[in-house]
């Protein structure tokens, strides 16, 4: 893994996804350089993404798949506390997973997602929430739509434009990882739509 900053280095695992190296790397600790390879893949991944590494706010931490020297994919991770009616959970929530064009279809994308999942049991968290407008590769690995109204702040390039209020987004989805279910009620994300 170049520059500084992994978090912890995954065993490298020989399974469908070839031979990539996941790291986990906190968010503040990616230098310029990994940064910038950062940007390039969410660029060339997502049409009309802004010209930095993130699309509102950097997340806290990312899973980093590197095959050859090369970043192959990339999973931005909030940690999150939200409130469902009236129960406040503890959340990761993914954000711009995305996979090189070549490297896709191999299961990089659903090792990315096993990985947090795991992490996450580790952590105590009781959700991994998204949200999604294309739900396939979620719904192979286990989240499952919400249908309930959210409330975020909106950010546009940096700039407070105010409150979402008990929207339905169409786009949630949750993965349970520790015993409670899903809650029903309106979503307070506490913070912007990732
Ligand atoms: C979605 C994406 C991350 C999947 O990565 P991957 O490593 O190929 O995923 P896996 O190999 O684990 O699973 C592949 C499955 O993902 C699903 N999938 C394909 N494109 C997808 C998309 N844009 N969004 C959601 N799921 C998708 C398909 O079911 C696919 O199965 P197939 O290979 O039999 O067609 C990758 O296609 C990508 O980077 N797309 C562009 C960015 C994007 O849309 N990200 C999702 C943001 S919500």
């Amino acid at each position: 893994m170049p520059g500084a900053g992994t978090v912890r280095e995954m065993a490298q695992e020989h399974d469908s996804s070839g031979a990539a190296t996941v790291s986990r790397v906190a968010e503040a600790e990616i230098g310029p350089d990994l940064r910038q390879q950062v940007q390039a893949l969410l660029q060339a991944c997502f049409p009309g993404y802004p010209s930095r590494s993130y699309f509102k706010l950097p997340p806290h931490f990312r899973y980093l798949a590197m095959t050859g020297g090369e970043l192959a994919a990339q999973m931005g991770v909030e940690l999150r506390v939200i409130r469902v009616g009236s129960t406040v959970v503890r959340t990761f929530g993914v954000v711009d997973l995305c996979v090189m064009k070549s490297a896709r279809s191999h299961g990089l994308a659903r090792r990315l997602l096993a990985e947090l999942t795991e992490f996450a049991r580790v952590c105590g968290m009781d959700f991994v929430i998204l949200f999604a407008d294309d739900d396939r590769v979620y719904t192979r690995n286990g989240w499952a739509h919400a249908a309930n109204p959210c409330t975020w702040m909106k950010i546009h390039d940096h700039t407070t434009m105010g409150l979402a209020r008990a929207a339905d987004t169409g786009s949630l989805m949750v993965k349970a990882v520790g015993p409670q279910a899903w809650p029903q009620g309106e979503v307070d994300l506490l913070g912007h739509l990732f």
